[in-house]
C-alpha cells in the first residue's frame, strides 16, 4: 500500500497531465491569478524580461544560469515558429546578462516541433544552436516522456555533427538510460543527469527509491570517470552528500544545477565550497505542468503553495541565493 505522501505525489502528477484541468486553469480569470501566486515560487515571471532580470541578479552573485521559455507538445507550425522566435529573442536578450558557454538556454524539442515533424524540430534546433553559438552560450535539450526518448537522442546526435554547444538531459529513472549513456559519451555535448520527472510504467522506469539513487550514482560515476562535461541536476541530499564524498567536483567539467526556488540554501553552500553552480530559470505562461511536477515532488510544497496564495508577492526568490 503506497504511503499517503506517495498517493499525493501520484495524484498531483496525474492532475498535471490532465488537459481539461490545465485549460480550465489557464483560461479561468479567477483561478489563474490565484494559482500564479503559488507558481511564482518556481517560475521567474511570465515574460523573458522578468527572467533576464533575475538572471542578471544571479550572475552578479556568481551563478551560471539556464533560461527556459516553458512549454511542450506544440501542435501547429505557426505556434512552433512563434516559440522558436521567442527563443531567438531570448538568446539575444542573454547578451544583456554577459553569458558564457557555461550558461544555457534550455528547451524541450516538442516545444519547437518534435510532436509535428522531426525534421522541422531539427531545423529549428539548428537555427537556435547557431544563434546561441554567435552569442557564446549553450543549448541544453530537456528529456521528455519515454515515448520521445529515441527521437530526442537522434536529433541531439545530428545536432552534434554541426555544433559543440548543444547538450542533452538524461533520466536515470529509465531502464534504457545506462545503455544510452554509453553512446552519448561519444558526443561532445554536456550531459545533464536528472532522476526524471515523468510518471512512467515500471516496464520502463524505476520509481523514487534507493535503487534509483544507486543508478544515478553509477551513471554520474561513468560520466565523471570519462571526464565528460556533466551537470549534476538534483536536490536530493543523499545524492549530493554521496557525490561530494566520492568525487572532487570542482573543475571545468562538473557543474551543479538546481531549479529556481528549490533548495537555494544548498546551492549557495555548494557555490561557497568552490563548485560551479547553475540555476534553472523558467518563465512563460505555460507553467501549469511544470509547477504541478514541482509541488508533487515534495508534498510540503502544498503548504507552501497555500501560504504563497495568501501572502503578498515578495519579489521573487533570487534573494535566497548567496
Ligand atoms: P527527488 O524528487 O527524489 O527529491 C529528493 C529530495 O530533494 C526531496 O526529498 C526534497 O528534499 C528535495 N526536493 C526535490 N524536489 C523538490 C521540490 N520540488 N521542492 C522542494 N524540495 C524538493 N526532468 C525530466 O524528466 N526532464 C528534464 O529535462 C529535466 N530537467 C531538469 C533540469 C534541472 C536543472 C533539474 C534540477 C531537474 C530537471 N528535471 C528534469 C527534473 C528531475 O527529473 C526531477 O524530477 C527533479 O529534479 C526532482 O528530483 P530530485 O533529483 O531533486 O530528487
Amino acid at each position: 500500500m503506497p504511503s499517503l505522501e506517495e498517493q499525493v505525489t501520484d495524484a498531483l502528477k496525474s492532475i498535471s497531465r490532465n488537459e481539461d484541468i490545465k485549460s480550465y486553469v489557464q483560461e479561468s480569470v479567477e483561478l489563474y491569478p490565484l494559482l500564479w501566486k503559488a507558481a511564482r515560487r518556481f517560475v521567474t515571471g511570465e515574460s523573458k524580461q522578468e527572467a533576464i532580470h533575475i538572471a542578471q541578479q544571479l550572475k552578479t552573485k556568481g551563478y551560471a544560469i539556464s533560461l527556459e521559455y516553458i512549454g511542450e507538445n506544440t501542435t501547429s507550425i505557426e505556434e512552433c515558429e512563434r516559440v522558436k522566435n521567442e527563443f531567438l529573442a531570448l538568446i539575444d536578450g542573454s547578451g544583456e546578462v554577459s553569458c558564457t558557454p557555461n550558461d544555457s538556454i534550455s528547451l524541450d524539442l516538442s516545444h519547437i516541433g518534435l510532436s509535428l515533424d522531426e525534421n522541422f524540430a531539427y531545423t529549428n534546433l539548428l537555427e537556435l544552436a547557431a544563434k546561441a553559438e554567435q552569442r557564446g552560450i549553450s543549448i541544453m535539450i530537456g528529456m521528455e516522456e519515454s515515448s520521445k526518448t529515441d527521437a530526442i537522442i537522434l536529433l541531439y546526435k545530428r545536432a552534434c555533427e554541426k555544433f559543440t554547444n548543444v547538450g542533452i538531459t538524461i533520466q536515470a529513472q529509465l531502464h534504457r538510460s545506462e545503455q544510452d549513456l554509453q553512446k552519448l559519451l561519444h558526443y561532445p555535448g554536456r550531459i545533464r543527469l536528472v532522476k526524471g520527472a515523468y510518471q512512467e510504467h515500471s516496464d520502463y522506469a524505476l520509481p523514487r527509491s534507493i535503487e534509483l539513487n544507486n543508478r544515478y550514482l553509477e551513471m554520474a560515476a561513468q560520466i565523471l570517470n570519462a571526464k565528460h562535461p556533466v551537470t549534476i541536476a538534483t536536490h536530493d541530499e543523499n545524492l549530493l552528500q554521496e557525490l561530494e564524498l566520492r568525487y572532487d567536483l570542482i573543475g571545468p567539467h562538473a557543474q551543479y544545477e538546481m531549479l529556481y526556488g528549490i533548495r537555494p540554501d544548498r546551492l549557495s553552500a555548494l557555490r561557497h565550497g568552490g563548485n560551479s553552480c547553475k540555476v534553472y530559470l523558467p518563465y512563460g505562461k505555460e507553467w501549469y505542468l511544470y509547477v504541478c511536477h514541482r509541488i508533487a515532488e515534495n508534498p510540503e510544497n502544498v503548504y507552501r503553495a497555500l501560504t504563497d496564495i495568501i501572502r503578498p508577492y515578495d519579489g521573487g526568490r533570487s534573494m535566497d541565493y548567496e
